[in-house]
């Protein structure tokens, strides 16, 4: 093996995929409810990305930033049209929209201050490994950026505490995901923004994991009405293909003149394809209902089968971003869903998490929930014995 051991591995090739389903090199099939962690939103190879992105190979692949890229603006009036939000900056990953955010704010405020929020996850370069809080992450590197500061999340007291003329901005995810799958109620995320006014901090909200339509909506701080001045974006913007992006208000624009950021890949015409059918199918109104009607379907499903048992504490989470909460470790679980059929992602150590395709259907759900059911079951039975 020559790859460094960043990951554990699960012993599983996956081979092909269509929608929901993934093949292994055993010929097994799979229900995938990890969808790539929050990448697969229209499942595997979805036929309106894939064309789009076969018409582009057959066009132009790559062209540099220096030039005018056609789909690249189609793809950012795309994501201006479904926000509050007026400037596009696209990039390749969730920790360089994050990295673009943080040097924006720097910028633009001409302060340096970045407060984020315990267990939290912001990426894995070093600003945004330092503006992750979580010691796990950060362990090992040395000293980190200076200039961040984490605080507890859902507290709004901490937060209405927040004082001093030197924050640049407050970073927060509406539902925390690598955290634990864990929903920041109303009262603490409008407490942030009411926060970064007051101290004139720009509000960065890190919508990775929870954006193109997971929770319901184009992005989770719509559920919230919240009027962030930063959003993160990257993970489903491509259905697969490797993108991500900052979307950023007018007042901002002149942070970011020609030369103080940029990136070789960012937004190329191959990746600009992938968005453009990505959001033209996903940031419709009836799709983005039927995404909230399936997360309260999975959920009540969920919550019926499941909560019965005492391992069981409580599932939670927004649209198809769902989290069942475990008083035992989860990984044994992910192994034995993955043995009877299921594939299920951790989130921390006692949270089972389930991201299935945003396009996923109800026997679909039913057949996860009944696998669910069983591997659960059968392993309280085998704890009473
Ligand atoms: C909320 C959030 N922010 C940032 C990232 C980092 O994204 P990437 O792995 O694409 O750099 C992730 C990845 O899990 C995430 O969930």
């Amino acid at each position: 093996m020559s790859l460094f051991p960043t990951y554990n591995r699960f012993p599983l090739t996956i081979i092909s995929g269509q929608g929901t389903k993934v093949k292994d090199d055993q010929g097994k099939e799979y229900l995938d409810f990890v969808s790539g962690i929050a990448v697969c939103n229209l499942g595997h190879r979805p036929p309106e990305v894939q064309s789009a992105i076969q018409k582009q190979l057959d066009e132009v692949w790559h062209v540099s930033n220096l030039y005018e890229i056609p789909e690249q603006e189609r793809a950012a009036g795309l994501l201006t049209e479904a926000t509050n939000l007026d400037y596009v900056f696209f990039c390749n990953s969730g920790a360089e929209a994050n990295e673009a955010a943080i040097k924006l704010a720097r910028k633009h405020t001409q302060k340096e201050k970045i407060v984020t929020f315990k267990q939290s996850f912001h990426g894995r370069t070093f600003a945004t490994m330092s503006a992750t809080g979580q010691e796990k992450i950060q362990q090992g590197f040395g000293t980190l950026l200076p200039t961040f500061e984490y605080l507890p999340f859902n507290d709004e007291a901490a937060v209405e505490q927040l004082e001093g003329d030197d924050v640049a901005a407050v970073m927060v995810e509406v539902v925390q995901g690598e955290g634990g799958v864990v929903p920041g109620t109303e009262a603490f995320l409008k407490a942030v923004e009411q926060k970064c006014k007051e101290l004139g901090a720009l509000m960065i909200i890190d919508e990775v994991q929870t954006g193109i339509g997971r929770t319901g909506t184009p992005f989770a701080h719509q559920l919230y009405d919240l009027d962030p001045d930063i959003v993160t974006s990257a993970k489903g913007l491509g259905s697969g293909f490797p993108v991500g992006a900052m979307l950023g208000k007018e007042k901002l624009v002149d942070a970011f003149s020609a030369g103080s950021h940029g990136t070789t890949f960012g937004g190329n015409p191959l990746a600009s394809a992938a968005v453009c059918a990505t959001l033209e199918t996903i940031f419709d109104e009836a799709f983005l209902e039927g995404v909230k009607e399936k997360g309260e379907y999975l959920r009540n499903q969920l919550e019926d089968e499941l909560l019965s048992l005492p391992m069981v504490k409580e599932v939670r989470g927004k649209g198809l971003m769902l989290g069942i909460v475990l008083d035992e470790e989860a990984i044994p679980l992910v192994h034995k869903l993955r043995e009877n059929g299921l594939l299920a992602v951790v989130a921390g150590p006692k949270v089972l998490r389930l991201l299935p395709p945003l396009n996923v259907s109800e026997e679909e759900m039913n057949k996860a929930v009944s696998i669910m059911q069983h591997v659960l079951h059968e392993q309280s039975r085998l704890q009473n014995v």
